[in-house]
């Protein structure tokens, strides 16, 4: 099992390192050639002019060994109600065939937005697992909301 997550802000890496202490599965960060602003104003557009363009963002890093990982736990931020354009990169890079995709986001009040629909259009052959959704960073329900959805998936630890 592999969790892979894209954070601009470091609420989806926190969601994503509390899945790791959990599962003990390998973390890997999708990080990009050219990164986005650390400038709030500036990554808002940005990223909407990489959403308008459907961009493909380059990404800096690879997994190694992604036929090892039956299941891809996948994070991302809620951006314009979908996913973060990297996410788009990450998901055409590999092959998903016969692999599970379980999604985690961190969200501002929208919840997944599209993005459900959109990972599943970028990966059609991948099996989706049940997604989980936290506002922000989590608060102090993360650690038993990340436990819940895990045992929703089958996941065993
Ligand atoms: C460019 C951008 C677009 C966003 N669009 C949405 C949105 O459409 N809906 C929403 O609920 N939150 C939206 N947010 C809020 C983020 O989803 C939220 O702050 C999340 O916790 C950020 O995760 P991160 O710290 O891992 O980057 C947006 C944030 C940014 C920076």
């Amino acid at each position: 099992m592999l969790i892979a997550y894209f954070s601009w802000g470091g609420n989806t890496e926190g969601i994503a390192e509390e899945v790791g202490r959990q599962t003990g599965a390998d973390l890997f960060e999708i990080t990009l050639v050219d990164p986005y602003s650390s400038d709030y104003n500036t990554v808002l557009e940005e990223s909407q002019r990489d959403q308008n363009e459907q961009a493909r963002p380059a990404l800096a890093g690879q997994v190694e060994n992604m036929e090892q990982y039956a299941t891809v736990l996948l994070g991302y931020p809620n951006w314009w109600a979908s996913i973060p354009m990297p996410i788009a990169s990450f998901l055409e890079e590999y092959d998903f065939g016969g692999k599970t995709i379980i999604p985690f986001c961190s969200h501002g009040g929208g919840r997944f937005g599209q993005s459900l629909t959109a990972i599943a259009k970028l990966a059609p052959d991948a099996v989706m697992g049940e997604g989980l959704s936290v506002h922000y960073a989590g608060g102090t329900t993360l650690s038993s909301d990340v436990r819940a959805w895990l045992e929703t998936n089958g996941i065993e630890y």
